[in-house]
């Protein structure tokens, strides 16, 4: 979890070495409630912690929360944290909403899962065909199961075999998409994936971001049953669209008979109607998940008439439970009086300007230090969502962003912010702005960016 051992771009790594221990000093010294939770957390879970991956946070143990309320949360050694992470992207909402919670409560007091629909799940499509210009919708417990639930009925309508994704990107732990390129340019299982079934090149094709030449190619094989994109990349730092390009992908899918899937699951980020109402895009699918039920699990997925009438034609009533698209809780009472409560009353075109305008005054801050030291990075801004990568340059592509990755550099920046009580993404170097973000917070992760530049290159 701490050891700082490979090599990577930032040059003095002996001093990054130092800052870093220095750190961890830190963090032990502020955090004791933490490791003696810790050490009885171990005790029946490995690291500590309910899933493996929240062990990749910086610092000697994890840190328990006691308690959230907007954009901060409280550690159990009493810490506040501004926080800048929001369950990356899962409480964008804001922790804890008054809409959300009140109508989640009143739900949870009069009933959760019944099999059958309350009226929110009409309220919930309703609201969301409204913003996302998609008229039909089914829901689910999580954006991998939106992903899912519609690379299996795309392959269900056309009848091939493979879906298409970008290189570097994420699209939750569905088993076709954690594909990447070799040097040869072959799609192979990605570094870390788990026990993948079969070889990836059985049932995906992975092209390059922005790269149109490559997209048409792999489509004119004729067995791309679906493109899974993200409207733009954001697993893997933030790369944005080229002018153009969307056209371009819609209308290769359309002439190949390929559906276009665009995932929103974090670029909603943009705007109340994510990329596809920012860009006026027109893809046969779209995937939500995380935020939109206001902090319990909750995913939809959005399909055109056409899309949806085809799929129906092609299941029997009689086999529709048992046909690989389900989950027993998936559209229960609780998770559509979320949704309907955290779009309609939390999640406003309002909130969404205010979250932008803080999004934008921490893009300038992190600017202002980048500039200031002439360090060699940049940073990017979509919408609520902003990130600053180790190039100098923003990326057009997945690799280019992958190439400019640095555990070491990352680990000791997160780390830096987190003894001064601001909670960045993991994985990336992502802040998130919620409803309930404001000038101040946003201003103290200015002040610690400057202080972690200065360390570094002072
Ligand atoms: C673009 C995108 N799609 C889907 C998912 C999966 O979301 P979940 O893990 O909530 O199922 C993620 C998760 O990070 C994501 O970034």
């Amino acid at each position: 979890m701490n050891a700082i051992s490979s090599d990577s771009r930032y040059a003095d790594r002996a001093r990054l070495a130092g800052l870093w221990e220095s750190e961890l000093d830190v963090f032990r010294a502020q955090r004791p409630r933490s490791s003696d939770e810790w050490e009885r957390a171990i005790r029946h879970m490995p690291d500590g912690v309910p899933m493996l991956w929240m062990a990749k946070w910086p610092g000697p143990w994890p840190v328990y929360v006691s308690r959230a309320s907007g954009a901060h949360f409280e550690c159990i050694d009493g810490i506040d944290h501004v926080d800048l992470c929001l369950g990356d992207t899962g409480a964008m909402c804001g922790h804890a909403p008054a809409a959300s919670v009140a109508a989640i409560s009143q739900q949870l007091a009069r009933g959760s899962t019944f099999m059958l629909p309350t009226r929110d799940a009409a309220s919930a499509a309703e609201l969301l065909a409204a913003r996302f210009g998609m008229p039909v919708w089914q829901f689910t417990l999580s954006a991998t199961d939106a992903n899912r639930s519609l690379i299996r009925f795309a392959r269900q309508v056309t009848g091939r075999p493979k879906i298409l994704v970008h290189d570097f990107s994420y699209h939750g732990t569905v088993d076709e998409a954690y594909a990447t390129l070799d040097k040869n340019g072959d799609v192979v299982s990605r570094r870390g994936n788990i026990g993948a079934p079969v070889a990836l090149d059985h049932t995906t094709a992975v092209v390059q971001f922005n790269d149109l030449a490559l997209l048409e190619f792999a489509l004119s094989a004729g067995d791309i049953a679906a493109v899974l994109m993200e409207p733009a990349l954001t697993n893997i730092g933030i790369v944005l669209p080229d002018p153009g390009y969307h056209e371009a992908v819609r209308e290769l899918c359309t002439r190949y008979g390929t559906l276009l899937i665009i995932d929103e699951t974090h670029t909603l980020s943009a705007g109340p109607g994510g990329m596809t109402d920012v860009l006026g895009l027109e893809p046969d699918a779209i995937v939500l998940g995380k935020s939109i039920g206001g902090g319990i699990p909750a995913g939809a997925y959005g399909m055109t008439r056409e899309f949806a009438l085809a799929v129906r034609e092609s299941l029997d009533l009689e086999d529709i439970d048992v046909g690989g698209v389900g989950g027993t809780l998936a559209g229960n009472a609780v998770s559509l009086a979320g949704i309907r409560a955290t779009l309609s009353g939390v999640l406003t075109p309002a909130a969404f300007e205010s979250m932008i305008d803080r999004c934008t005054e921490w893009t300038a801050g992190v600017h202002t230090a980048i500039d200031e030291f002439s360090v060699p990075w940049q940073v990017t801004q979509l919408g609520a969502r902003a990130e600053y990568s180790f190039r100098p340059t923003p990326p057009r592509d997945g690799a280019e962003a992958a190439a400019a990755d640095d555990f070491e550099l990352q680990q000791y920046l997160h780390l830096h912010a987190l003894n001064r009580g601001i909670l960045v993404t993991p994985f990336h170097n992502m802040a998130l702005m919620s409803p309930a973000t404001t000038a101040s917070d946003v201003e103290r992760h200015t002040l610690a960016f400057r202080e972690a530049v200065v360390s570094l290159f002072g």
